[in-house]
């Protein structure tokens, strides 16, 4: 409790105040570990810290972080708290789609490193306590894929087309695409392409850019190769995978018009889970097979040795997306509704509660993520005039979030989505408060989307740009010269990492505590239930599997507002507020704060 008369938290219960009685609504939100008991599987909790490997430490000065980089820098995420870190593509690829066009699924990118420098990155994770996970993209490989070039190579019908997804185009001369499916960077979703004897030949389908062919996945072969990937990085030691646009795979092969694509990264249009190209009910058989593999890997009663699978899929309605995580497919699936509900308590609310009775229908947990590679950083975000609204980039041109604003909103609403029961996503940076890139220059943008909408879409490289880790130096501790693969913008050095560790009040000593926190007060593992909150305030009670209860607010609005319960101040997202001292009664305005209630 803590005490106001002498101003410090002590364990004397304060005698001056009179308990306020907590208005819990009437049902939990979450009843805590579904299935095992007060055993809870590691993926039911974790924290998992998104390494995007071109951007977070380059150890040999080309400008692209690389694997040596990462291993240098593991002992920062074992001090972080997180448990687990998950690596955005790193296998052989031509790098049109920043490794998501892959070349080959069972060997690393020379620009990376080497699939030793994999094992040793994976056997130093372990040896630091962190689980390794990794990037699986199952729609599409890159076109210099060899199955890709043998197809291009054999005949219309052939054995090799049948492993992607040609077609002859339509109208007299097969000169029209086969369909007016879209891609999602922009652009035809069908090219064409050229026969051995030179003349202009069949279409294949890209949902993604042009060197992005779709596997066919009515194709055995497309299934036995990727159960031959699974195993290949089970074997190497890898603790799970994020499966790529889980919820492409299969489509409707008679390709009826669907004029909308495109809009994957901008749903205010049209939801991307809509369309004969997302979310065939085909997919679910793939994910059966695949953890069946990954349960042969597994101790059966030893939950700590479970891999898991976490979907990627931008699927409504939330009942949709419960599909993937039933008991016998993915353990996970990003929780794209909690990013998407922006700075809007209102929606926000609703969203939390939703999530939970949806996964817990299916007795999966759920998984709570603010930024990612292909979004604008929540810290640019909430600054924003509508900080509900998720941009495709954000230019020089445009109109600038507010910094300040923004980045006071991020840390508030982190404090909340880390005291959430469930699984968390934290990606590269967003510890220090990073915001996005906002004036990159066009001739310096690298994503796809910028080039196939000549323009009209800026992309994802202002959320991608190289960590600073020291506030000196000329790639602010990136790598050894100054080379970035990205140019990072000046405020990049006050916010380094070198900066922010020990300062009080710094975004990162803020990640610490709310993760040590977490920890100790077991937070993931509990139950939920929401308390009464004015508009604008979402208030909720955790209790630990040991009855430890901790109150969580998160406010909003423009004014403070009173804490709705009596506890004692754990922790505060306000940089200007020392929790140890500040009064425990109010939230101050854009902040959230944790309460220890016992
Ligand atoms: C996923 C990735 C994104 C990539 C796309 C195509 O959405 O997160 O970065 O461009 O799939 O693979
Ligand atoms: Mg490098």
């Amino acid at each position: 409790m803590y005490d106001r008369t002498s101003g410090s938290i002590g364990a004397v219960t304060d005698t001056t105040l009179s308990p306020k009685p907590v208005s819990p609504k009437p049902t939990p939100l979450h009843a805590g570990p579904p299935r095992e008991g007060s055993d809870v599987a590691w993926w039911r909790t974790a924290v998992i810290y998104q390494v995007y490997p071109r951007s977070w430490a380059d150890s040999d000065g080309d400008g692209v972080g690389d694997l040596p980089g990462i291993i240098d820098r593991l002992p920062y995420l074992r001090e972080l708290g997180v448990d687990a870190l998950w690596l955005s593509p790193f296998y052989v690829s031509p790098m049109n789609d920043a490794g998501y066009d892959v070349a080959d699924y069972e060997d690393i990118d020379p620009l990376f490193g080497t699939l030793e420098d994999a094992d040793r990155l994976i056997a130093t994770a372990h040896d630091l306590g962190l689980r390794v996970i990794i990037d699986l993209v199952p729609n599409h490989s890159s076109s210099e894929h060899p199955w890709f070039q043998a197809a291009l190579a054999a005949a219309p019908g052939s054995p090799e087309r049948e492993r992607y997804i040609f077609r002859d185009g339509l109208g007299p001369d097969g000169s029209e695409p086969p369909s007016d499916w879209l891609s999602v960077f922009g652009g035809p979703g069908w090219s064409r392409v050229t026969e051995a004897d030179g003349t202009p030949g069949q279409w294949y389908l890209h949902l993604f850019d042009v060197t992005q062919p779709d596997f066919n996945w009515h194709n055995p072969e497309v299934v036995a190769a990727f159960h031959g990937h699974l195993r290949f990085w089970l074997d190497r030691g890898v603790d799970g995978f994020r499966v790529d646009v889980a919820h492409s795979l299969f489509k409707d092969m008679t390709f009826p018009s669907w004029p909308y694509g495109g809009e994957m990264l901008v749903p205010e249009h049209i939801h991307s889970s809509t369309g004969p190209m997302w979310d065939l009910d085909e997919v679910h058989e793939v994910y059966r097979g695949w953890r069946e593999i990954l349960d042969e890997y597994a101790t059966p009663g030893d939950p700590s040795t479970d891999r898991i699978l976490c979907a990627e899929a931008w699927v409504s309605p939330p009942s949709r997306l419960a599909r993937y995580v039933r008991p016998d497919e993915m353990h996970q699936a990003f929780n794209f509704d909690f990013l998407e509900a922006g700075w809007d308590a209102e929606r926000l609310g609703p969203v939390i509660a939703d999530s939970y009775a949806r996964n817990d229908e299916v007795g999966a947990p759920t998984t709570w993520v603010l930024s990612n590679h292909d979004v604008v950083r929540h810290a640019s975000r909430f600054g924003l005039p509508d900080p509900t609204h998720r941009p495709n980039g954000i230019g020089p041109d445009d109109i600038q979030p507010d910094a300040e604003l923004g980045l006071r909103r991020a840390r508030a609403a982190t404090t909340l989505m880390l005291g959430l029961p469930g699984s968390a996503y934290v990606y590269q940076g967003e510890e220090l408060g990073l915001p996005e890139h906002t004036r990159l220059p066009g001739e310096v943008r690298q994503d796809p989307t910028y080039h196939r909408t000549h323009h009209a879409k800026l992309g994802r490289d202002g959320c991608r740009i190289p960590m600073p880790w020291t506030a000196d130096g000329p790639s602010f501790g990136f790598g050894p010269s100054g080379d970035t693969w990205l140019p990072q913008p000046e405020v990049y050095g006050e916010l380094a990492v070198d900066r922010q560790d020990g300062t009080p009040g710094s975004t990162l000593e803020l990640y610490r505590a709310l993760l040590r926190l977490r920890r100790e007060r077991d937070l993931a593992a509990g139950s939920i239930v929401e308390v009464e909150t004015p508009e604008g305030v979402l208030a909720y009670v955790v209790t630990s599997r040991s009855g430890v209860r901790t109150g969580l607010v998160l406010n909003e609005s423009a004014e403070s507002v009173p804490v709705p319960f009596d506890g004692r101040l754990l922790v505060h997202s306000a940089p200007e507020i020392d929790p140890a001292t500040a009064p425990a009664d109010v939230v101050a305005a854009d902040s959230a704060a944790w309460f220890a209630l016992d």
